[in-house]
């Protein structure tokens, strides 16, 4: 082509890759069958959707964490996984604790439930944490049990666990009225309750679902996604909230979905490679 663009079939091995790599990712999802559009493959120009100035970072290059919550340098050691003694003077809190918490404006905005979250607390392997309870977990007071948590289901199970084995939790306790994102003043009075659960239950990891769980449990500090930080002596890393991933529509948002899921894998692969694991193979 004179205008120095590439032409689809010169483009067509860089394609070919991305297509691969996007197969075998629904694979490790758990996904056995794929609906294909044949039109969508046709104009698909991977390197236009993604320009050269913005490379996919790759987590795997992700330095370990330091005890101040920044990256510690690549040559430093890394601290060991939950080394700490748990602390048996503290108790997770109720339900019936959380009804009767006023600290925040949230609990005279209509809430149904309290939804202090669910799971093992005898030091799981892992602690998800998201942002605010939605209308289903409202309803129901349990913690993703809507469409976002079903994705969250997915990742969990391409972990090789079930939901039961790890904990999951919120920053805030409370929905807040439309699902509107909690004020600093909301994740501030409601993270107490968070940092006993962590203090109680001990997960050897925490994976942080998203900017409000990564602000909401680090006020104040910038944290990105993919790098390692500690919270409390436990290696806490950060990744896309589930509902960013399911917002995509598959067949007009194909690159970007790919491309968000295929990160949230590699951090989850990241996560499961602190503690020595990997995923199991299918
Ligand atoms: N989104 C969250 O952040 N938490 C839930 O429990 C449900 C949806």
């Amino acid at each position: 082509m004179s205008n120095g663009e590439k032409t689809d079939m010169e483009n067509l091995p860089e394609i070919l890759t991305a297509f691969e790599q996007a197969l075998e990712l629904e694979r490790e999802l758990g996904t056995r069958t794929v609906d294909c559009d044949r039109a969508l493959l046709l104009p698909v120009s991977i390197g236009r959707a993604r320009p050269p100035d913005a490379p996919l970072r790759r987590v795997e290059d992700a330095p370990p964490y330091r005890d101040d919550g920044r990256a510690r340098p690549p040559d430093a050691p890394s601290a060991p996984a939950n080394d700490k003694p748990r602390a048996t003077s503290l108790a997770l809190p109720t339900a019936e604790e959380l009804a009767a918490c006023t600290k925040c404006p949230l609990a005279t905005l209509g809430r149904q439930h309290v939804v202090p979250g669910q799971g093992n607390a005898a030091s799981p392997d892992f602690m998800f944490i998201g942002e605010a309870p939605g209308a289903d977990e409202d309803r129901q007071g349990l913690a993703f049990v809507g469409a976002a948590g079903q994705f969250l289901t997915k990742m969990i199970a391409a972990m090789g666990y079930t939901r039961e084995q790890i904990f999951i939790a919120n920053i805030c306790k409370c929905r807040p009225p439309n699902n509107r994102t909690p004020s600093p003043q909301e994740m501030e009075a409601c993270l107490p309750y968070l940092r006993r659960q962590i203090a109680v239950i001990r997960p050897k990891c925490i994976v942080l679902l998203g900017r409000t769980a990564m602000s909401g449990l680090f006020p104040g500090q910038r944290i990105l996604r993919g790098m390692w930080y500690e919270y409390e002596g436990i290696p806490t890393i950060a990744t896309f909230h589930p509902s960013y991933i399911i917002r995509f529509n598959p067949l007009t948002d194909a690159v970007s979905l790919r491309t968000a899921k295929l990160e949230v894998w590699n951090t989850l692969k990241l996560a499961l490679a602190k503690l020595g694991k990997q995923p199991p193979k299918k």
